[in-house]
């Protein structure tokens, strides 16, 4: 991989080929989505092209099936492999305690589903994910809706106090529509005290696909700095 001279960029890459040293001859490896978990991707094809490994991914959104083709990563299924050995992701925020907000690039329904699958889960991302509490700088929470249920999701989660926009699409008029042809609302809740009750309280609005609160599924966290890579660790729910 050759290393960028921007320094977040750079952050990105430590963090992703720390990362992909978990990864063994004979892995499963879900693929995470977003523009860290894309060097990983980078990272693991090399590792098969250069030291001859035999690895399978399962990608968490279309961006990371494109990016394992054009690496040489073998894609597989939860159909053909249900349990994955270690999984490599980005995140939008994360608290020193491992809890999560994903979903910026709408691939949170997936993604989470490939984070539950897997042995071992690690999360990578740049120094500026890292924060106190989730909610910190109005940072939202994607929330992947069924389209049909928007307006009624929407009355919801701000009846929860929270402030809520429908994510648009770009380069398409109207709403995002995700990989699962769901729509996404972002939601700002300021501080979240219980992100674990939170979720579950999203999680039962009828029409509610997931919620981009990761909560109890994340092993390791590697976060690239300025001056190398700071290592995180939890105990899974
Ligand atoms: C996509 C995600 C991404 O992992 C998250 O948005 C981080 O992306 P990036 O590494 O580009 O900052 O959750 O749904």
């Amino acid at each position: 991989m050759k290393l960028s001279p921007d320094p977040i960029t750079l952050q990105k890459q430590k963090a992703a080929l720390k990362a992909v040293e978990h990864v063994e001859d004979g892995f499963i490896v879900g693929l995470g989505s977003g523009s860290t978990a894309a060097f990983a991707v980078e990272a693991i094809g090399e590792r098969i092209r250069i030291e001859g490994i035999h690895v399978m991914g399962i990608p968490s959104s279309y961006q990371a099936f494109e990016l394992a083709v054009q690496h040489g990563i073998p894609v597989t299924t939860l159909e053909e492999h249900p349990v994955i050995d270690v999984t490599i992701d980005g995140a939008d925020q994360l608290t020193p305690e491992l809890t999560l907000i994903k979903g910026g690039g709408a691939a949170l329904a997936r993604e989470k589903i490939v984070a539950s699958a897997s042995k071992v889960n690690i999360i990578i991302a740049d120094a500026a994910k890292k924060a106190p509490y989730l909610g910190c700088n109005n940072q939202f929470v994607p929330v992947e809706v069924i389209p049909f249920a928007l307006s009624p999701v929407k009355r919801r989660l701000a009846e929860m106090g929270g402030k809520v926009t429908a994510r648009e699409a770009k380069g398409k008029l109207g709403p995002i529509i995700t990989d699962n042809s769901n729509a996404i609302i972002d939601v700002v809740f300021g501080e979240i005290k219980n992100p674990a009750e939170l979720a579950v309280k999203i999680k039962m609005i009828p029409g509610v696909a997931e919620t981009g609160l990761f909560v109890g599924l994340t092993d390791i966290a590697y976060l690239g700095t300025a001056e190398g890579v700071e290592k995180f660790t939890a105990k899974r729910a």
